[in-house]
């Protein structure tokens, strides 16, 4: 396997140390490269990846929707989330796809059995993980989605991808929502390391309502810590980044690795 994961800046991507660790555990020959490439830079950049028989890589931030014109094929995931985190290459072609809907529903079963068509979810945050995490509970089949964005025209246009099952609520009333809901998801960098903390009573919230945080730094969360004191199942952010980079690495190998606790410990150090 020849990968990456390109980006800019690109040192605080984890990717690295989860895809050598998957190479290691597999004793699959091969690199896994953190490459930095300037936004100016990028058609050029990846026409050498290509020619130096790179089998895809993983992108991050700042070319996510840029490399959509570069790719020869785009999934459907992609095109809907809008964006392209991985790409796989295949006779020197370039096949886009988006795999964050897939890592965060697979960490929230990997935590417990559920059935999502039986589910209303609370969504705080309109942006670009909040996209792809309907996107991956609409495909789900989820009963209703009530989202909340501080600014309401972003989480407006989220409601098309499904304006039958997404209602659109004020950032300020979302406690009054909390007592209709089985998920609470919380997609805002609030609570994140060096960020604001996400304030937030959750009294009107069932006991057995599970609750999921996406910032995994800190892995636990006030809202968390919070949920959990009172009862509620939690599910922690760090799982989504671990499951997301499963399918990348099995379209390279031909191996769907797993996520082990090892494998968290080594992640988060
Ligand atoms: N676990 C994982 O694998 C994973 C994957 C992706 C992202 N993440 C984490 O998820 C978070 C969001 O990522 P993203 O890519 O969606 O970022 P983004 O597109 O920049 O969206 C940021 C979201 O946070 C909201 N927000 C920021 N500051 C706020 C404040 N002071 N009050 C209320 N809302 C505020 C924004 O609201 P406005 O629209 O009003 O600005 C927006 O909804 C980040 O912390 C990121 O590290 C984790």
């Amino acid at each position: 396997m020849k990968a990456g994961v390109i980006g800019y800046p690109i040192q605080h991507s984890k990717s690295p140390v989860i895809h050598q660790y998957w190479l290691d555990k597999h004793k699959i020959n091969g690199s896994y490269q953190s490459i930095e490439i300037k936004p100016e830079n990028l058609e050029v950049k990846i026409r050498e990846l290509v020619n130096q028989g790179y089998n895809g890589f993983n992108v991050t931030i700042p070319h996510k929707e840029n490399i959509f014109k570069i790719c020869d094929e785009v999934n459907e995931a992609a095109k809907k989330i809008g964006a392209v985190n991985t790409v796989v290459i295949k006779d020197k072609k370039l096949f886009g796809t988006n795999t964050d809907a897939f890592g965060f529903i697979q960490n929230i079963k990997s935590c417990q059995p559920i059935d999502f068509s039986k589910k209303k979810a609370l969504i705080l945050g309109a942006g670009g993980a909040s996209r792809a995490i309907i996107f991956g509970l609409l495909e789900e089949g989820v009963q209703e989605i009530i989202l909340t964005n501080r600014t309401i025209e972003k989480a407006e246009k989220l409601k098309q991808l499904n304006p039958q099952k997404i209602k659109i609520i004020n950032w300020e009333e979302k406690e009054n929502f909390l007592n209709q809901v089985d998920l609470l998801i919380n997609t805002t960098s609030l609570g994140m390391k060096d960020q604001n903390p996400l304030t937030i009573n959750l009294e009107n919230l069932s006991s057995k309502a599970l609750v999921t945080d996406i910032v995994y730094n800190p892995l636990m969360t006030s809202l968390l810590t919070q949920a959990k004191d009172r009862g509620n199942p939690i599910v922690t952010g760090i799982g989504m980044l671990l499951h997301q980079a499963r399918p990348a690495f099995e379209a390279w190998t031909g191996i769907m690795p797993e996520v082990t606790k090892d494998l968290e410990q080594k992640v988060l150090l």
